[in-house]
C-alpha cells in the first residue's frame, strides 16, 4: 500500500518505519527541514531501541522516503496518517492547529481517494474538525473528491515502542464508513499474529479511548503512590502491598510501581487535556483531578526525604543523582521528576552530579550547567552527601554497595524508584529511604 505519514515525530516514525518493515511504500512528511535533512542522511531524531537498524533497512530498500514537500506527500499516500504534534495550550487543552492544518494540506492538494487516518492523541470531536476542514478546502476549489476520516490511535510506549506497534495488544479504529474500515483491516493484517487485534467503534468512542486507557494509568500509579505514602507512615511495605493485590486478576501487576510521580510527553498532557475536554462540556472529572495533584506532591517526595535527612537548609550540601530520563531506555526528558527534583535541590543551595546513561545532552537542554554531569554512576558519587535515585536503569540495579558507602559521605540512599532490598540496605550499612517501605 503506498501511505503518506504527516509528522515525524515519535508516534510518525515509529509507524511509517514498522509500515515500511511490513512491505508497504511509506513517504514521511514534516516541514521541520533540519529533521529530513537528519533523516535523509541516516540519522535518528529520537532514541529508540531497534528504530536505526529498521529506519536503514527499509530506507536502504527505498520503502522508507522522507520529504519537505506537502504536494508530494499528498500525492503519494491513498492512506494519508496524521501524527503530528498536539502540544497543550495555555489552558491545558490540547492545540490542534497542526492537525488542522495538516488536514487543510490534503485537502488542497488531493486529486484522489484519500483514507486519512488520525493517529496524533486527539480530543473526541477532532475526526469531525479533520474531515469538516478537508470539505472547506475542497470546496474552494470546487473538487469533488470522495475522502474518508478514521480515528485510530497510538498507544507505544516510548523505549519499546517499535516492539508496541510490530505487536499490538490492540488496534482501535473509529471509522463510521464501510470503505475505510476495510482498508484499515488491510492496512494492520500483517500485525495481527495469532487473533483478531482490531476493535472497530465509531469515531468518538475511538477518541475517547486513548485518553481512557492513559488517564486510567496514570490513575493507578497516583493511587499506588498515595498508597505508599500511606504505607510508610504506617509501617507497612508498598512493594508488598503491591504483590499482594496484583495476584487478583482483576487488578493485575502492571503499572503498579510506586515511584517518585509519572513524567512524560503523555499522561501529564492527556490526564490535563481530558479534564479540559471534560469542562468544554461543563462536566468535572474528580478523580483526574486528584491524579494529577497527587502526582505533582509525589514529585516532590524525594525533597520531603533530603530534607528529613539533612534539615531544610541545603546550603554547602552535595548530592549525587542516578537517572535524568523520565523513565528508562529513552532520552526523553519531558515533565521528567528529575527536572523538579533538581530544581528544588538548587533552590534550597545544594549542588548536584547527575549520571544518566543516555539522556544527558537532553537534560542539559533543560538544566545547562546548573548541576554537574557524571559519566559514570560511581563518577557521580564524588563528594556527594547522598545519592538519590531517580530513574530506574537496569545498570542501577546492582551496584557495587561497598563502594557506595565508602564514596557517600554519610550513606544514604534516597530511592525514588525501589529498586533494593531494604533488608540487605540495612545489613549493608546503609540508610535507604524509599518509597512506601515503612518497614
Ligand atoms: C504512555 C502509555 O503507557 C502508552 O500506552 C501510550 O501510548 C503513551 O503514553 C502515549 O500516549 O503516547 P509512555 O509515556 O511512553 O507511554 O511511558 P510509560 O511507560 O507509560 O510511563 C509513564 C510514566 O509513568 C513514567 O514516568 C513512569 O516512570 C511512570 N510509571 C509507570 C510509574 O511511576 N509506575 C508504574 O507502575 C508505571
Amino acid at each position: 500500500m503506498k501511505i503518506t505519514i504527516i509528522g515525524t515525530g515519535y508516534v510518525g516514525l515509529v509507524s511509517g518505519t514498522c509500515l515500511a518493515e511490513v512491505g508497504n511504500d511509506v513517504l514521511c512528511l514534516d516541514l521541520d527541514p533540519k529533521k529530513i535533512d537528519t533523516l535523509n542522511a541516516g540519522g535518528i531524531p529520537i532514541h529508540e531501541p531497534g528504530l536505526d537498524e529498521l529506519v536503514h533497512r527499509n530506507a536502504a530498500a527505498g520503502r522508507l522516503r522522507f520529504t519537505t514537500s506537502i504536494e508530494e506527500a499528498v500525492a503519494h499516500g491513498t492512506i494519508q496518517m496524521i501524527a503530528v504534534g498536539t502540544p497543550p495550550d495555555e489552558d491545558g487543552s490540547a492545540d490542534l492547529s497542526h492537525v488542522v492544518a495538516a488536514a487543510r494540506n490534503i485537502g488542497r492538494h488531493m486529486s484522489a481517494y484519500k483514507l486519512v487516518v488520525d493517529k496524533s492523541t486527539v480530543p473526541v470531536g477532532t475526526a469531525d474538525r479533520v474531515r469538516a476542514a478537508i470539505a472547506e478546502e475542497l470546496a474552494l476549489r470546487g473538487a469533488n473528491i470522495e475522502f474518508s476520516v478514521v480515528s485510530n490511535p497510538e498507544f507505544l510506549k516510548e523505549g519499546a515502542a517499535v516492539e508496541d506497534f510490530m505487536r499490538p495488544d490492540r488496534i482501535v479504529v473509529g471509522s463510521d464508513d464501510e470503505r475505510a474500515t476495510k482498508l484499515m483491516h488491510t492496512l494492520y493484517q500483517p500485525f495481527q499474529r495469532n487473533h483478531e487485534r482490531l476493535i472497530v467503534m465509531d469515531v468518538r468512542s475511538a477518541e475517547l479511548t486513548k485518553y481512557a486507557a492513559n488517564a486510567m494509568l496514570a490513575t493507578r500509579i497516583s493511587f499506588m503512590n498515595e498508597l505508599a505514602n500511606l504505607a510508610e507512615t504506617l509501617g507497612a511495605d508498598i512493594e508488598l502491598v503491591r504483590k499482594g493485590i496484583g495476584s487478583d486478576p482483576r487488578i493485575g501487576y502492571h503499572f503498579l510501581y510506586a515511584g517518585c510521580g509519572y513524567g512524560g510527553s503523555c499522561f501529564p498532557k492527556d490526564v490535563t487535556a481530558l479534564q479540559r475536554t471534560a469542562q468544554d462540556h461543563g462536566l468535572t472529572l474528580q478523580v483526574l483531578a486528584a491524579v494529577e495533584e497527587v502526582n505533582a506532591r509525589q514529585k516532590l517526595r524525594l525533597i520531603d526525604k533530603v530534607e528529613r535527612h539533612f534539615g531544610k537548609d541545603l546550603q554547602g550540601r552535595h548530592f549525587a543523582l542516578w537517572g535524568l530520563a523520565f523513565k528508562p531506555n529513552t532520552d526523553d526528558m519531558r515533565e521528567a521528576p528529575a527536572l523538579t527534583i533538581i530544581n528544588q535541590l538548587l533552590r534550597r543551595g545544594a549542588t548536584v552530579t547527575a549520571y544518566d546513561p543516555i539522556a544527558t545532552a537532553e537534560a542539559r537542554k533543560h538544566l545547562g550547567d546548573t548541576i554537574h554531569y557524571a559519566d559514570s554512576p560511581m563518577a557521580a558519587l564524588d563528594n556527594a552527601d547522598a545519592l538519590l535515585i531517580v530513574t530506574e536503569w537496569k545498570v542501577f540495579r546492582s551496584p557495587d554497595f561497598t563502594r557506595i558507602r565508602k564514596e557517600l559521605k554519610r550513606p544514604i540512599i534516597i530511592d525514588g524508584r525501589n529498586l533494593y532490598d531494604p533488608a540487605i540496605m540495612a545489613e549493608m550499612g546503609i540508610t535507604y529511604d524509599a518509597i512506601g517501605r515503612g518497614v
